[in-house]
């Protein structure tokens, strides 16, 4: 998709986000709300959801997409570099990155990014698969750590 037909797209799910979130306070109702929100309006969006910080694993929470891996091997992956470096790591070719973890062999490209509490600490992975090549910028980067940005906060 075009860079600017995506932020214009990303502007809009962003506002509707916001309509829609303050409904309740529940983080995992959110993280519903947002996986079914960006699924459908994001055609390279092929796999959306989250992977939730419990007892030290990675453990799969709300998605949409195809069915995938419940839990996460430890310390491997784009999911778990994500939660180890505590920012968001953009993968243009996933069978270039070491370590990628395949829960489903037609995701190409990934984005993940931590989602943090109102104390600071990381309590989710957000992940998003794509089915084509580098299909993640700075403009999907911006727009998804602000969307996770909406899961604790308080409206
Ligand atoms: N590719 C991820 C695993 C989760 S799936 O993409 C849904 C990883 O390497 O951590």
């Amino acid at each position: 998709m075009e860079e600017r037909k995506k932020e214009g797209r990303f502007k809009r799910i962003q506002a509707q986000l916001e309509a829609l979130l303050p409904k309740t306070e529940d983080p995992m109702a959110r993280m519903a709300t947002i996986c079914a929100v960006l699924h459908h309006k994001m055609d390279y969006f092929f796999w959306t959801g989250f992977y939730l910080y419990k007892q030290d694993k990675l453990v799969v929470g709300p998605y949409q997409g195809p069915v995938a891996c419940q839990e996460l091997e430890k310390d491997k992956g784009v999911c778990w570099a994500a939660y180890h470096e505590a920012a968001p790591v953009v993968v243009p070719d996933v069978h270039a990155f070491p370590g990628h973890i395949a829960c489903d062999s037609r995701s190409r490209s990934e984005i993940t990014l931590p989602v943090f509490d109102q104390n600071g600490e990381i309590v989710a992975i957000f992940d998003v698969d794509s089915d084509r090549m580098d299909s993640f910028s700075e403009v999907d980067e911006r727009a998804l750590v602000s969307i996770a940005e909406l899961i604790h906060r308080t409206f």
